[in-house]
């Protein structure tokens, strides 16, 4: 390449192809020394993912401050996207939170490693469906402290394990409830508002609900790829945030393969195993390039062990909120997402923050799915009920975890699967049709221990799916003949 000269504030930009037959692929860092760039972030490859890229050079990092976003911004456009920051080249960033083209709720993807500024695009992104009248059902595994704002400004804050696998049942039995009422209804596509409003189920630090060894990693894993599933026509989206290095802690990739396919993908600072899990899942075409973001953007400057010593400057500015939207029709266009709060730690809440969510209640899910939603749902704001119903989850899940040796020696079997068999021998002895209600009822009498509807209800679609009970009308189970 001939060697570019520009004065010190233009910006240059380069249109490159390779011949045809050939892909065109970069090494950045070759490319900045041709260049004679030593600070990355002021060069954006921007490639097609085949022969062609731009390459625009800059002053400085164009992303190196972002301003907040306006009340414009947030408000969904026609097409069901907000604004969530800028690309390099000053254009919005925009991201779906639906589609209306098909009446999909979204399912989304925050990844990035510590630190690149995922709670703050979830503060965001809440702060928006509050505007929006989306109802927000928003569990933080950090305890809470990842979105303190967020608060009394979503439908449902969760922060503990137990309460998010209840809001994640929660969820899909609303979900459920809503296709069957959906069904009767005639209604083939949802609409925002006619009759129920968007909900949408968000999960920061979703790596610790679905990492190996988290307590309730089998049954959140089933009930976020339930939700997924049953979620999207019936305008219940969902969202994981999590760190990069455990794409593959996720609940198994097998999981996240649809999400990471069909979902809205945000991918922030990342590590190199984040890197190659992307290329192997398919989800970066092994063409395709995402220029690197450093952590921070002061350039590393050799000096000599005789020059005068200078302070080394720690606090040089960072890139978080730097990422890619790979799901949208610039996925390797490097972009930040607005600044949102203040930079520096504010004591309490941060009021910036605070004005981002607006006054007022957030929209609160339907009546008519209140049932469905069920206990936790109303004991979400009374902590005495909320920890009795934790503390009954945990209970369920010890007896769960305590192994039992199967007849005849052999293998342990987990005394999990006994729902499953107390549920078959329920429907055996009766012979008909039963409801979840029903089959709840039986179970209970059966001298067990104790369970509830939502663990029936989940179990029931265990057995549909591996073929050991059929649905034999609305709401109806039986046993496969
Ligand atoms: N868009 C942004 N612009 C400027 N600074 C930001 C931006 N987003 C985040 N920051 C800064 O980065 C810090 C970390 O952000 P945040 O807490 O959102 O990261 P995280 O990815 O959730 O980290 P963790 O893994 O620790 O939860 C914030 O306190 C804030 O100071
Ligand atoms: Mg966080």
């Amino acid at each position: 390449m001939s060697t570019v000269i520009a004065a010190a504030d233009e910006i240059v930009e380069l249109m490159v192809e390779v011949p045809q037959g050939q892909v065109l692929r970069y090494d950045l860092a070759a490319l900045c020394s041709a260049l004679d760039i030593d600070d990355p972030t002021r060069i954006a490859v921007e490639t097609d993912g085949s022969r062609r890229a731009i390459v625009t050079i800059y002053p400085s990092n164009p992303l190196a401050d972002m301003p907040p976003p306006t009340l414009a911004d947030m408000l969904m456009d026609r097409h069901g996207r907000i604004v969530v920051g800028r690309y390099h080249n000053g254009r919005p960033a925009r991201r779906r939170l639906f589609d209306p083209s098909t009446g999909s709720a979204q399912r989304a993807l925050v990844f990035g490693t510590t630190g690149a500024g995922k709670s703050r695009i979830v503060q965001y992104t809440l702060a928006c469906e509050k505007r929006n009248g989306i109802v927000s059902w928003y569990a933080d595994l950090k305890g809470g402290q990842s979105a303190p704002e967020a608060q009394d400004n979503v439908d449902w804050p969760a922060t503990t394990q137990e309460e998010t696998i209840l809001m994640l049942r929660s969820a899909v039995a609303v979900a459920q409830e809503r296709q069957r009422r959906y069904h009767a209804l005639g209604r083939n596509a949802f609409m925002i508002g006619d009759p129920d409003p968007l909900i949408s189920v968000r999960i920061d630090e979703a790596n610790r609900l679905l990492e190996k060894g988290a307590p309730y990693r089998d049954e959140a894993t089933y009930l976020v790829k339930e939700l997924g599933r049953t979620g999207r026509s019936v305008g219940v989206g969902e969202e994981l945030d999590a760190q990069a290095s455990h794409l593959e802690e996720l609940g198994g990739s097998d999981t996240l393969r649809a999400m990471l396919k069909e979902g809205e993908v945000t991918l922030l600072r990342w590590s190199s195993s984040m890197m190659r899990q992307l290329v192997s899942d398919g989800l970066l075409p092994a063409g395709e390039q995402l220029t690197p973001i450093p952590k921070t953007i002061a350039p590393r400057v050799l000096r000599s062990q005789f020059d005068v010593d200078l302070d080394d400057e720690d606090d040089a500015p960072g890139t978080q909120g730097t990422g890619y939207l790979l799901s949208s029709p610039h996925p390797t266009s490097m972009m930040r997402h607005f600044r949102i709060g203040s930079i520096a730690p504010t004591p309490g809440l941060d009021p910036e923050i605070l004005a981002l969510y607006g006054p007022g209640e957030p929209a609160r899910l339907e009546k008519a799915s209140h049932a469905a939603a069920g206990e936790a749902y109303a004991a979400r704001h009374d902590p005495v009920a909320m920890a009795a119903l934790c503390r009954a989850l945990q209970d369920e899940q010890e007896q769960q975890n305590k192994t039992i040796p199967a007849a005849g020696g052999g293998q342990p079997r987990r005394s999990a699967a006994r729902l499953g068999d107390r549920i078959l021998a329920a429907l055996a002895a009766d012979g008909e049709a039963m409801t979840a209600e029903e089959i709840l009822a039986a179970v209970l009498a059966d001298g067990g221990r104790e369970v509830r509807i939502g663990s029936v209800r989940n179990e029931l679609v265990v057995l549909a799916d591996s073929g050991d009970v059929v649905r034999t009308g609305r709401g109806l189970y039986a046993l496969a003949r």
